[in-house]
Order: structure tokens, then C-alpha cells, then sequence
């Protein structure tokens, strides 16, 4: 492998956009900072990373991504503290995250080295686009696609690894409530529902907008072989809270491992809060809400964080949640906050200085 360090060809944009961008009204992934990595795959290797100004890219129609979906993502944030040091949340797990799903969809893995000096240098450049306070972040989307020409069905052997950030705040931008799917699963056992897979998301928006014409936000995925199971929801995995009790399904072929569930069970496990990792059926949540012991549910992701769920639907029943103030939801959301922002301890050596 090429030592990387001091090769990372950097070049600047002429000029900015951020003057033009409203960043009191955000909305989610839609405004880009100026810069942007790119790295392709060929002969054999990853070439030399390129920092450049954001901007369209120039594909053959006949590019495998197009056609087999040979993709993969990842969604991680960076944060600004108080003295404007930049920080990321465990960014080793995105790392080892997405190299895990390209192996999956037969795409070479991405060099360490790289992924870290790449990043590091784009933060840098952009630093401006990351504002201070709790709740701004700059979302930060590394994403891999088969750029080969020609559509035989088989691993391509060009690729592009890229970086692409955007400024974000929330999110969801009102109250969220989800239906409990009938019919519909991100996955099955041997499938990729583990990786971090374009596909996987591109196939929920249909299941999703039959949950928006009911008045959802969100689809709850069940389990493929039986649809008794609760998996994930379309951007996030779940919990519940029965009880005082914390129960989130286990990570499987079909579930992905999420850093912020499993940042949230730490973190439950430091404070005692009894947590219980195991199937979770729609019958004992629909049964758990009939006798109020139902007392909230969430989801948690990168883009989302901790997202509280007001209310779900299951086939015509419709069940809304006690509004706690005491909600594990937003006691897990500023424990967490307070490690990404740099203002608590962070025990776990969660933090990652850029
Ligand atoms: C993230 O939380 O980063 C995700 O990948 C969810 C995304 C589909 C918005």
C-alpha cells in the first residue's frame, strides 16, 4: 500500500457557498459543504484520494451501480465544542462498518490510512460548515460505488469511494409515529440486511409511503419468515420500554449493528438500567400498550440520534404513548449529546479528535 500521509491531493474551491446557506433552517441532506473526497479504484488498487470542490460526477450509463445496485453508505457526524475543537463519535465502527458491507456486496475493502487522513483533511477545509450548540453537526456520508462500464452481472473492478458533508440539525422535524408492518422486511437471514447496502434503504421507501398515507412516519420492519418479530425501523433501530425495562432486538443477517443502539446499551448498562436484548413479538408490544405498561419507545441512529416515538400503528389499531418526563429517550439523548459535544467525560474513549 502507498503511504497516504502527505498524498492526498487537495484542491481548493475558488469560492464558498456558505454565505448563501440558512443555517437556522436546515433541512436534512439537502445543502452540501464545499468540498468533497474522491477516490477511485483501478487496476487493482485504491489511487491516490482527492479532495475537491463538490460537484457532479460524469458516469457511464452503463456503470454497474446503475444497474446492480452495487453501493454501500455510512452515516457519521462531527461535532464542534465550545472552543471549537472538532470531534467525531466512534468513528473506528463506521470504519469497520463499511468495509464489512462492501465485503458483503464484493467491493474491495478501503484502507484505514486513507479513510482517516481523507476525513480528517475534508473536516479541516469545511471546518466552517460545523457550527457550535447541541443539536448542529455536520453529517458526514462516505458512500462506495461500482463505477465500471458494462452490465454483466458481476463484481465490477473500478470503484469510487467518496465523502460527501452536510450540515444538519433534527432529523425528523415533528413528532414521530410508526406502523408495525404486516408484510413488509429490510431483510432475510442470508441476505444483507446487516450491511449498510443502498438497497436496503431505496426498498423501504414504498413500504414507508403506504405508512405516510395512514399517517406514519415510519415503517417498523418485521422479521421475513413470520412478521411476528420487531427488526428496525426504515432509518433506525428501536427500542422499547415496558416497564422500566429497556428491550431492544438483537443484530442478526437482518438487523444492522448500530453504533448509537449499542453507544445506548453502554450507557444503560453504566447508569443499571435493566435492559433485556432479545426478540421482541408485536403481540407482547400491541399487549404491553393495552395494559399501559407500554411507557415509550425510540429509535436510534446516527442522523436521528435518539428519536422518540409518540404513538405506532399495528393493522387498523392505532396506540399513542404516555408523554414521560422522565423518558429514557431524553436521558439518553443528552448523555450521548454530552459525550459527542465535548462536554462530559467520555469513559468509554468514544471521542475522536480532528
Ligand atoms: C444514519 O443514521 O446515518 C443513516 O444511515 C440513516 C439514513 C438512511 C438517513
Amino acid at each position: 500500500m502507498k503511504n497516504l500521509t502527505s498524498m492526498i491531493d487537495i484542491q481548493r474551491s475558488p469560492n464558498s457557498k456558505i454565505n448563501d446557506t440558512n443555517f437556522d433552517n436546515l433541512v436534512f441532506g439537502q445543502v452540501f459543504t464545499d468540498h468533497m473526497m474522491e477516490c477511485d479504484f483501478k487496476d487493482g488498487e485504491w489511487q491516490t484520494p482527492v479532495i475537491k470542490p463538490y460537484g457532479p460526477l460524469s458516469l457511464e450509463p452503463s456503470a454497474r451501480v446503475f444497474h446492480y445496485g452495487q453501493a454501500v453508505f455510512e452515516g457519521m457526524k462531527a461535532y464542534k465544542d465550545k472552543d471549537e475543537k472538532i470531534w467525531l463519535f466512534r468513528p473506528d465502527q463506521n470504519f469497520e462498518r463499511i468495509n464489512k458491507s462492501s465485503k458483503r456486496l464484493a467491493i474491495p475493502e478501503f484502507p484505514k490510512e486513507y479513510f482517516f487522513n481523507a476525513l480528517e483533511e475534508l473536516l479541516k477545509l469545511d471546518k466552517d460548515w460545523i457550527k457550535k450548540g447541541f443539536g448542529n453537526s455536520l453529517y458526514i456520508r462516505p458512500f462506495v460505488i461500482a463505477t465500471e462500464a458494462g452490465v454483466s452481472a458481476s463484481a465490477a473492478k473500478e470503484y469510487k469511494f467518496m465523502i460527501i458533508c452536510s450540515p444538519a440539525q433534527s432529523y425528523y422535524s415533528g413528532e414521530v409515529r410508526v406502523k408495525f408492518s404486516e408484510k413488509f422486511s429490510r431483510a432475510a437471514d442470508g441476505g444483507v440486511g446487516f450491511a449498510k447496502a443502498a438497497g436496503n434503504y431505496g426498498a423501504q421507501f414504498y413500504p414507508t409511503n403506504l405508512a405516510k398515507e395512514e399517517g406514519f412516519q415510519q415503517i417498523i420492519w418485521t422479521d421475513a419468515n413470520t412478521h411476528d418479530y420487531l427488526e428496525e425501523a426504515g432509518t433506525m433501530n428501536i427500542f422499547f420500554r415496558i416497564g422500566d425495562k429497556l428491550i431492544t432486538a438483537p443484530t442478526n443477517d437482518r438487523i444492522l449493528d448500530g453504533v448509537t443502539r449499542k453507544s445506548v446499551l453502554t450507557l444503560a448498562e453504566e447508569f443499571n438500567i435493566e435492559t433485556e436484548v432479545r426478540r421482541v413479538s408485536v403481540k407482547e408490544v400491541v399487549e404491553a400498550a393495552e395494559k399501559g405498561e407500554l411507557k415509550e419507545m425510540f429509535g436510534s441512529g446516527t442522523a436521528t440520534v435518539i428519536n422518540p416515538i409518540v404513538g405506532f400503528g399495528y393493522k387498523d389499531q392505532k396506540f399513542e404513548l404516555p408523554k414521560l418526563e422522565d423518558s429514557y429517550a431524553k436521558f439518553f439523548k443528552d448523555k450521548l449529546m454530552k459525550i459527542q459535544y465535548n462536554e462530559a467525560e467520555d469513559k468509554f474513549g468514544w471521542r475522536y479528535e480532528v
